[in-house]
């Protein structure tokens, strides 16, 4: 950021009242831990990549898939929104949700960002492997940035339904109603054979990964992009986590970019969960990290070797409470707090909770309570050192945010 400019990987932005990147989160721009060699984000990309060419094959036995893994992540709201039928108000797009450049950039907030134009583009089988950003809360399974792998497979009827004499006689289209389980675009029997191929692959690929004796489950869930839609989730350490979200392509997105003649699917899955679970990793924030004691485990070439993650020793957490009265005159959000904390604590802070709210019934005035769970994931954290932060993020808190300290 130079004030009226921010240098995105080589690319520059004009700054506007929407922009709310912070020199802390472009710092985490073109790591790539999805490229480093040897690292569990690449392992899990890999796996995953090497189940789709086995499993989609052309006539001549090549893959069918491409892999689209350096795709820039300033993308227009646009693509980010507009693309995906996310309507103008959607919650989706809060700024305080996401990572705004400016009014018409974000930091994507997911890989299905790049759908419409590698549609366009003519790709019919495609993976799009990226770093994401979110405005979320702080604890171990959230970190700011994250990775996505996006797969999206497109069919024509012969694909569907395999090749016959009277291929006429087959359709993928018939309009209808639009309900629950059909867009009212979809013949019934064609949404039906692409549901079932992309939960196939999808719990193939789970039980690929994570074993035959993994926990798994449908849910039903909503996305303006696909209809129907779904989530997979797996049991880890006794509780659901959800691990995908996927569907039938919306068809008016084909549309748009183009497609008149096939029908879609989509799923984008997480790989921090992926590799959380694979692997026992404990904390999304190791995955930043570079110290050997946490990268050492990782070191080989053949993606599919079973590790299981070792804890480098838990230091102790050091908690500290911080109080302050919210501005009257300003705005204020609990991401922006969040922010600052990512800001001035680093990976010094793991979890960050609001624990109270209170109102001054005379004054008018409102204060929140949080709890900062101080602890570093590769050495001892003394007091002394947790109070310096503490400190500074309660002084950075008063100057930046209008609060006052209790
Ligand atoms: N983009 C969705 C998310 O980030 C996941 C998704 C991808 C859902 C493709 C459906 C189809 O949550």
């Amino acid at each position: 950021t130079n004030g009226t400019k921010v240098d995105v990987l080589g690319r520059e932005y004009v700054v506007d009242p929407m922009t709310n990147v912070t020199p802390h989160l472009l710092s985490h721009v073109g790591r790539d831990l999805h490229l480093q060699p040897r690292h569990p984000l690449r392992h899990v990309a890999q796996r995953v990549t090497q189940y789709m060419y086995d499993r989609y094959l052309s006539p001549r036995g090549n893959p069918l898939f491409s892999v689209h893994s350096q795709l820039h992540p300033a993308v227009t709201t646009h693509q980010n929104f507009d693309s995906l039928l996310i309507p103008k108000d959607h919650v989706s797009r809060k700024k305080s949700d996401n990572f705004y450049i400016n009014e018409g950039h974000l930091l994507r907030a997911h890989t299905s960002a790049h759908q419409g134009e590698l549609i366009s583009m003519g790709f019919d089988n495609f993976l799009v492997i990226g770093d994401v950003y979110r405005r979320d809360e702080i604890d171990a399974s959230h970190y700011p940035v994250f990775h996505q792998l996006e797969g999206m497979r497109l069919c024509t009827v012969k694909e569907v339904y395999g090749a016959h004499q009277n291929m006429d006689e087959y359709c993928l289209f018939e309009s209808g109603e639009r309900t629950d389980k059909l867009q009212g675009v979809h013949s019934g029997e064609s949404a039906r054979r692409m549901e079932a191929d992309l939960k196939s692959c999808l719990l193939g690929l789970a039980t690929t990964l994570f074993g035959k004796e993994a926990e798994v489950r449908w849910v039903d869930a909503y996305f303006p992009f696909t209809h129907p839609s779904w989530e997979l989730e797996v049991l880890l350490n006794g509780e659901w986590v959800e691990v995908l979200g996927c569907g039938i392509v919306e068809q008016e997105i084909l549309l748009n970019a183009g497609v008149e003649d096939k029908i879609g699917w989509a799923f984008g899955l997480g790989l921090e969960r992926w590799a959380m679970k694979l692997y026992g990793i404990p904390d999304i924030r190791l995955f930043w990290s570079t110290d050997s004691g946490f990268l050492s485990q990782f070191e080989f070439d053949d993606p599919a070797t079973k590790v299981t993650y070792k804890s480098v020793s838990k230091y102790k957490q050091c908690i500290n409470d911080i109080s302050f009265w919210l501005p009257k005159d300003m705005e204020y959000e609990a991401a922006d707090f969040y922010d600052l904390v990512r800001t001035v604590g680093g990976p010094l802070v793991e979890q960050v909770n609001l624990v109270d709210t209170f109102t001054h019934p005379k004054k008018g005035l409102t204060s929140h309570c949080y709890r900062l769970v101080y602890r570093h994931m590769e050495r001892v954290l003394t007091q002394k050192e947790v109070n310096v932060v503490h400190k500074r993020i309660e002084e950075t808190a008063a100057s930046s945010l209008g609060v006052s300290i209790r």
